[in-house]
């Protein structure tokens, strides 16, 4: 059943096919009989195609032709999408999906091949409601994008996926390219974007899916109910639902509540913190780690305006090895250095020279249209964690507040104490830090601090004592 490949398979010799031939055989029949000598049992599209057409991959697309045979056109529909869905897999990247497909189609077999294209054509008026316009000078992320599309499309029934890393480590980047792969290869699914980033805009886009999908307000129901409710109602056909920025646990556990679970549904979360990936995904999580020096070469040079300082190509190495290859640390240093027309040397002397000068540049605000926050800085993304993890983790916290008078890499566990603490408590709040890739633990109980997270750190303590001093000035 579905759709086999028959040439070229493991053993046959590398090709570089020009066509797809696709046979759908008709009433009474199946992949394999319908194609098959029954005296000689030659199966002509594997034993004689492949001679003729040597450039041909060739595929049979199976189906219960006897079960189609007398019931309703939806289940030829139902069919037709198989078929596309099908095709849309074994034909998902370039050079495959341009490749011309002929069909050789029998008695019913035709009808489904022509009925393939309609389904397609029909989806069209779906809703695709995400607040962001493709990321056209999107960079590499291959293996965490196919790992994602396997998860979440390859395995039927309702589906859940989280992505979880370092606040601007472009976990909603990822999230959005798939929110458009999905627009381009699944068109019979509807996509919305949830966003939460705090209750009310939460809420808010609850109320935006009412709108998109046509549904009615009764004043008597939670808006938030009446999306659940229709998500998981056969009306609302294959749905794709990306919930961006759960950063917040209090959030998650609201948004748990409200989850539809309709069987033709997929969930995309993105999170900073794992624990939260895990409740919501459970094993389905995957955790984002910073660019490869690759992919966090190709972006700052797209970033970058004066192409002509690209030619410091060492400059450019030691400049993207300071930043972590972390991609918000990566734009906002292109936003400074096209804003100020500095040098990338000047950056880096900038950087290095004083960790004053250091905190100065990874609080240093810039416009970025791919985020829908006010305030971009590095600092913040990370010092909005910070306040985070204190409503629930005051051990996690006093750790953080050691570890900014110390050096940030190699710290053994053994001098981890905080006065007052428990071991369990200090071994939860470890897992806390490391649960937002502030911290990650090497072999042996020894910690490092992500570099750049120790000048956030740095800075936070040093505002909250200044904080602190005020309150206790003003009595
Ligand atoms: N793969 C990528 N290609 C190009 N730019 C990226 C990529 N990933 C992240 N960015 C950029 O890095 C910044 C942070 O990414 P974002 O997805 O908002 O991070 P997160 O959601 O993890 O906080 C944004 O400016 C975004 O445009
Ligand atoms: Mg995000």
């Amino acid at each position: 059943m579905g759709l086999d490949i028959l040439y070229p398979t493991a053993g046959d010799p590398p090709t570089t096919p020009t066509v797809d031939l696709i046979l759908i055989h008709g009433l009474h029949g199946d992949a394999i009989k319908s194609w098959t000598n029954p005296e000689t049992k030659a199966f002509w599209p594997r034993d004689f195609l492949p001679l003729d057409i040597p450039q041909a991959r060739v595929f049979t697309f199976g189906y219960d032709a006897d079960a189609v045979f007398g019931s309703t056109t939806a289940n030829i529909v139902d069919h037709a999408k198989d078929l596309l869905s099908s095709l849309v897999d074994e034909r998902e990247e370039e050079p495959e999906i341009t490749r011309p497909i002929i069909f050789i189609a029998h008695s019913l077999g035709g009808i489904i091949a022509k009925q393939a294209p309609v389904a397609t054509v029909s989806c069209h008026n779906l809703p695709f409601s995400v607040p962001f316009p493709k990321n056209l000078d999107f960079v590499g992320r291959d293996v965490v994008l196919k790992d994602l599309q396997r998860i979440l499309f390859h395995t039927p029934g309702l589906q859940h996926a989280a992505v979880f890393g370092l606040g601007g480590v472009g976990k909603t980047q990822v999230a959005l390219r798939i929110a458009y792969w999905v627009k381009d290869n699944r068109p019979d699914h509807s996509v919305f974007w949830v966003s939460a980033l705090s209750h009310a805009a939460f809420e808010q886009s609850y109320c935006g899916i009412m709108n998109e999908a046509g549904l009615q307000r009764d004043d008597a129901e939670d808006p938030k109910q009446t999306v659940r409710r229709h998500l998981n109602s056969d009306k609302a056909g294959p749905w794709f639902l990306i919930i961006d920025n759960v950063d917040d646990q209090d959030i998650a556990y609201t948004i748990n509540n409200y989850l539809p679970h309709g069987e033709s549904g997929r969930i995309l979360f993105t999170t900073r913190a794992k624990t939260v990936a895990i409740s919501l995904a459970g094993s389905n999580y995957i955790n984002l780690l910073e660019m490869s020096s690759t992919e966090s070469k190709s972006f700052f040079k797209s970033a970058i305006h004066q192409k002509e300082l690209l030619e410091n190509e060492s400059g450019v190495d030691d400049l993207l090895q300071h930043l972590t290859h972390l991609p918000l640390a990566i734009r906002q240093a292109s936003a400074y250095i096209n804003e100020n027309e500095i040098g990338i040397a000047d950056y880096l002397q900038l950087f290095n020279n004083d960790p004053r000068n250091r905190a100065e540049l990874i609080g240093s605000n810039f416009l970025d249209k791919t985020r829908k926050r006010e305030d971009n800085a590095l600092s913040i993304t990370w010092h909005l964690s910070f306040d985070q993890i204190s409503k629930t983790d005051a051990t996690a916290i006093r750790l953080l507040e050691f570890i900014a008078c110390i050096e940030p890499k190699a710290i053994p566990r053994s001098i981890l104490a905080v006065k007052g603490s428990t071991d369990p408590q200090i071994l939860r709040a470890l897992g806390t830090l490391c649960g937002y890739s502030f911290l990650s633990k090497r072999d042996g109980d020894v910690y490092d601090m992500h570099s750049l997270v120790y000048t956030a750190v740095e800075l936070w303590v040093g505002e909250r004592s200044d904080r602190e001093t005020q309150e206790m000035l003003r009595g």
